[in-house]
């Protein structure tokens, strides 16, 4: 069949710049060769508040690629993006269950701009448009793209983890939001351990049958769901790396070590990245290995985010406590052990950074994927590369498998982690090196968004289905 389009919809859009150079964001890197495959639109939030927001999306037209994208109220923002999007559904899809706060006015908020959202859209696909939407601020949008008549194959890919039935269903109005998964032809997610429990929650809760280990019916409905592990872009982050070198605030790091090695870290400032906890590890790192102190410097970047949230102010407060108690503790007038900056590097930065360290410590309580330790990985220099420490929870972990794999919660464990891969021969470095290099390749970026088209594109029988059901359908729901 001939695509004439692909529709993707996310909460953020990445505009390209003026220049009409694309973002450099995980999705618009991700995305960028699909739209030179496909014509493209690309719909979601504009990232902007107004008091009166018109009813249809403005678009900017870049050619092979159009963006539509759309204002919202102060109280959209507040109930649908701060509120139900990041805390209740967050917190909880990170198994954070203590943190998740849930109003039902938050709730009705995410239900009213999936709906408006859906009715701008309704007068923007075509009937051979194929849809594809993105994470967890619009996990009913399939359900309401149907209520106006939609009935193209309609995708979802949930970057984030999914957790196990018993974590879901904590939060209220959780049923609500699995009866609206099967309106989505085929639903990607990270990792296998993900796909097992959202498949495990819909058997649970709403009776779904298996047709195949990929394959649910949920009554007169079919879905397929699989996991989808995101790459990066290899090729790119590698040519970033490879020419970072002779940048100024490369030649300043490298200046400001000396002889030192660096330990880096790279996060969104939130607390499923685990920060305090793993500057409490390098802490113990110091106490255990004394030798260590003023041989080693341990760069933390962590751009601040959702600053609104309350959460997020108060894990601000604790990282900021817990820096200063352990430089003020453990640092000498010549030596501050952790630096710890909140502004955002670009990609070619950062790349250098990463090849520059001789360890990547990347351990979150939780994470859907965690590219910064594909990014590191890639970065390295193929003679002399670092050691990547990484979280058995990061969804990385279940491909990245020749990483130095730690429990985030056992800061004992992590601290050894440090001193084994500050000590590790150049042999075992490269082998384990070549290793994720190799998984880095088979799961490139362009190969993800390309593969998840495909399967899209190939779900004709439910679709055939829908279009003759769907009558039926929106009476079941
Ligand atoms: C995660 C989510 C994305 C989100 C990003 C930044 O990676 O999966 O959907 O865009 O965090 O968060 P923000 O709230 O700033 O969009």
């Amino acid at each position: 069949m001939h695509l004439r389009r692909l529709v993707v919809i996310s909460n953020r859009v990445a505009l390209p710049d003026a220049a009409g150079k694309a973002a450099a964001g995980g999705l618009a890197v991700a995305l960028h060769e699909a739209f030179q495959a496909y014509q493209g639109l690309w719909f979601g939030w504009s990232g902007k508040v107004s008091a009166h927001p018109a009813a249809h999306p403005k678009i900017i037209d870049k050619g092979q690629v159009q963006y539509a994208v759309m204002d919202l109220t102060s109280l959209d923002r507040q109930e649908y993006y701060n509120g139900f999007a990041n805390r209740a559904l967050w917190p909880i899809m990170h198994y954070r269950i203590g943190l998740s706060e849930f109003s039902r006015a938050d709730y009705a908020g995410y239900l009213r701009v999936n709906r408006s959202f859906a009715s701008a859209l309704a007068h923007l696909i075509q009937p051979d448009d194929l849809v594809w939407v993105h994470d967890y601020h619009l996990i009913p949008l399939a359900s309401e793209l149907r209520a106006v008549g939609i009935i193209n194959p309609i995708g979802y890919f949930h970057h984030i983890p999914w957790p196990a039935p018993e974590v879901f269903g904590a939060l209220p109005g959780s049923t609500e939001l699995l009866r609206v998964i099967p309106d989505y032809d085929l639903v990607g997610v990270q990792t296998e351990r993900d796909a097992d429990n959202l498949r495990r929650s819909l058997v649970q809760e709403l009776g779904a049958i298996h047709r195949r280990a990929d394959l649910l019916d949920v009554g007169s409905r079919r879905v397929r769901i699989k996991s989808a592990p995101i790459g990066i872009d290899v090729n790119g982050l590698q040519q970033a790396a490879q020419r970072s070198g002779s940048g100024r605030l490369l030649k300043q790091t490298i200046a400001g070590l000396g002889s030192r090695q660096l330990i880096i870290g790279v996060d969104r400032l939130d607390y499923s990245k685990g920060i305090p906890e793993r500057m409490e590890a390098f802490e113990r790192f110091l106490v255990s290995h004394p030798e260590q102190r003023g041989r080693v410097t341990y760069l933390q970047i962590a751009p601040t985010s959702r600053s609104e949230v309350p959460e997020y102010a108060t894990l601000s407060r604790v990282v900021n406590e817990t820096l200063g108690r352990i430089n003020g503790s453990l640092g000498e007038p010549g030596w501050v052990p952790i630096h710890y900056v909140t502004s955002t590097y670009s990609r070619a930065i950062l790349a250098g950074l990463y090849r520059l360290a001789r360890v990547g410590l990347v351990t979150p309580m939780r994470d859907g994927m965690n590219l910064v330790a594909k990014e590191y990985v890639a970065a390295q220099d193929p003679q002399d590369p670092g050691v990547l420490i990484l979280s058995k929870f990061a969804g990385a972990a279940e491909e990245l498998t020749d990483a130095l794999i730690v429990n985030p919660n056992d800061k004992v464990e992590v601290a050894e982690a440090i001193q084994h891969a500050l000590h590790m021969s150049q042999e075992d470095r490269v082998a384990r090196w070549q290793a994720m290099l190799k998984v880095l390749w088979d799961s490139d970026v362009t190969r993800w968004a390309a593969a998840f088209i495909k399967d899209l594109a190939a779900n004709k029988a439910s679709r055939v289905r829908r279009s003759t059901g769907l009558k039926k359908e929106s009476n079941d729901r």
